[in-house]
């Protein structure tokens, strides 16, 4: 019998297993109506291959067989239970689903044969992602993208009225999860993973349910209280927090105005192509040169200093950012405390000094100011300063899904990329000069 690893094992996490596999189902319920719209558009449509990596009891695949008649899909499961219930649920069904035994980092299905991976609240799960990610990549067709879904603990489910004792809920479960090798607050990695493991990173969402939009029974059925009865069992959770927790729920649910919601986030990555391998050709190690001690990066023997004039920009627009005296070309800007607060600061201060606008996807795969540099010398074909002006006030219009990148002409040589660099801030700084103009005027009245 296969056994399995990680923080998940169907046998544990329920008192018994039909519970299981009904919470399970409502978990993918639950986010249905907000999830097929996101799947499709990262391209789900019919006459695709599907994988579903850890598929559970299947209700991803039902769901979606149920949508889309003219699809191949298959699921790929470790645990042997749930590979059972999964094929049992497709029995004597029209639809046909082929469930595989295996795992992301040993899947044992032909290379390069899906147009889509989706993998559900599974990669938290898993001891090392990048390797599971590196090996899944493996099964991508050249064209194909993979979905993960995955969860952040410290942006789950949250109510109104406040229930306070679910943050020692969620702090419980972390703290059991990490103890199993998982990584219950995963969500928030996801772009970096996929850097990690050789992906482009597409897009970065969440998606969100609503007790207004689904009903309290359908947060009742994908939440319950099994886990945190098996939190109090295991030693991590208080038996008196958890009794004050569930006088504290039945209390919110009997406003008329509460509200239950919670989060999950998705990251959408693709193959990297020839332009992508022409970058990292003109910059070999420019993935792997990171230092992630904060104090190296200031000072320190891992201090290095900007050797480019894009360089030396960036530096001051990270010094500024993170507050920080000088900050390494190498250091890892998430590892300095950078937030997403700093990083929407350093996309408008790069807009404003360099006539770029970066999409957030793309600050999140260069993480260190080499990168990013190396990455806007190369392939960048900066916004037209009218377009940058238009944007300033908008940061998530562009921030996530590539189709809306501008910072992307990957056949541009980098000579007449740097050329018109430097003609658009030219023109940034004759902006920059109008306006100011323009508000000595309106100042003198
Ligand atoms: C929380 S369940 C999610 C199931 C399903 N994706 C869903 O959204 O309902 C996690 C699933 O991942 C499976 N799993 C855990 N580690 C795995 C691995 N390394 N490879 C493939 N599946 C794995 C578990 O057996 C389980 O079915």
């Amino acid at each position: 019998m296969t056994t399995t690893t990680g923080s998940y094992h169907v046998a544990d996490f329920a008192a018994n297993l039909p519970a299981e596999i009904r919470r399970l189902d409502a978990q993918v319920d639950l986010f249905w109506h907000a999830e097929k719209p996101l799947l499709m558009r990262h391209g789900l449509q019919d006459g695709m291959a599907i994988l579903d990596c850890g598929c559970g009891p299947g209700r991803l695949l039902e769901l979606v067989a149920n949508e889309f008649q003219q699809l191949s899909l298959t699921g790929l499961e470790v645990d042997p239970i749930l590979v059972e219930a999964c094929r049992d649920r497709f029995a004597n069904t029209r639809h046909e689903v082929e469930i595989h035994q295996g795992s992301a980092e040993d899947p044992g299905l032909p290379a390069a044969s899906f147009d889509l991976i989706v993998m559900r609240l599974v990669l938290e799960h898993v001891p090392d992602p990048v390797a599971a990610l590196k090996s899944l990549s493996g099964l991508l067709k050249p064209d194909g993208q993979i979905v993960i879904i995955a969860n952040d603990f410290e942006f789950h489910l949250r109510t109104s009225p406040n229930v306070a004792e679910l943050d020692l809920l969620y702090e419980a479960y972390c703290a059991s999860r990490r103890q199993d090798g998982g990584d219950p607050c995963i969500g928030r990695r996801l772009p970096v993973l996929f850097s990690q493991a050789g992906l482009i990173v597409k897009g970065f969402d969440m998606e969100v349910s609503h007790s207004k939009l689904v009903g309290d029974q359908a947060f009742f059925q994908a939440e319950g209280v099994g886990i945190p009865a098996q939190l109090v069992e295991s030693g991590f959770l208080d038996q008196q927090v958890f009794e004050s927790m569930i006088r504290s729920w039945k209390q919110m649910l009997k406003d008329p105005n509460h509200s239950i919601m919670r989060p999950l986030f998705v990251g959408v990555a693709r193959l990297p192509r020839e332009a992508d391998r022409d970058h990292t050709l003109a910059n070999p190690d420019s993935l792997q040169r990171v230092v992630d001690d904060p104090e190296e990066c200031q000072g320190g023997p891992g201090y290095v200093s900007p050797s480019s004039e894009t360089e030396e920009v960036l530096a001051r627009l990270w010094s500024s950012a993170m507050e920080l005296p000088e900050v390494g070309i190498r250091c890892n800007f998430f590892d300095l405390g950078g937030d997403s607060l700093m990083l929407e600061k350093l996309q408008s201060d790069v807009l404003d000094q360099l006539g770029i606008r970066v999409p957030m996807a793309v600050l999140f795969q260069y993480p260190t100011i080499e990168q990013l540099a190396g990455y806007l010398d190369h392939e960048v074909r900066p916004v037209a300063a009218h377009e940058a002006s238009d944007v300033q006030g908008d940061n998530t219009q562009h921030s996530v899904h590539e189709g809306t990148f501008d910072a992307r002409n990957h056949s541009q040589s980098s000579a007449s990329s740097s050329s018109e660099n430097s003609a658009l801030k030219n023109k940034a700084e004759r902006r920059r000069e109008a306006l100011s103009k323009k508000k000595r005027r309106a100042e003198r009245g």
